[in-house]
């Protein structure tokens, strides 16, 4: 069902600044400043070749993103994303094993309008996984 690692997501306080970090301290350079409206984030990508890391911080204080960030103030590693081929079968796959979908597999887009959801951090080992659809030569 998994084709691999899209992205490893990291919820930050202050995106140009952490962006600034990653890049004085690593090289790692940030792409282009996304807005997700109906997440509440503000996002950019880390382009690492074969996947990337996506710095997140919340545009609103009803986000998702600001309430973790309420308990995380410094940010920290918010879900780990993984390619399916389609994310509506994948998630009817996983619900039939008995696996924990948020908002009941909700499916909702990501800043390039790919579908995406979530599967409950209590069904991935404590961790919030992200499932997303993007077609196999677009990896
Ligand atoms: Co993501």
């Amino acid at each position: 069902m998994f084709r691999g690692l899209s992205h490893v997501a990291i919820a930050v306080p202050d995106l140009a600044a952490a962006a600034a970090q990653l890049e004085k301290a690593y090289g790692l350079k940030a792409g282009k400043v996304m807005e997700n409206e109906a997440q509440g984030i503000r996002l950019a990508y880390v382009d690492l070749g074969n996947s990337r890391i996506e710095l997140m911080e919340p545009t609103r204080e009803d986000s998702p993103l600001a309430s973790f960030l309420a308990k995380n103030p410094k940010g920290g590693l918010h879900h780990v994303s993984l390619y399916v081929d389609d994310v509506a079968v994948s998630l009817d796959e996983l619900a039939g094993r008995g696996v924990s979908l948020i908002g009941e597999g909700r499916i909702g887009r990501n800043a390039h309008g790919d579908p995406i959801a979530f599967v409950h951090p209590k069904s991935f080992l404590g961790a919030l996984l992200e499932v997303e659809q993007v077609p196999a030569d677009r990896n």
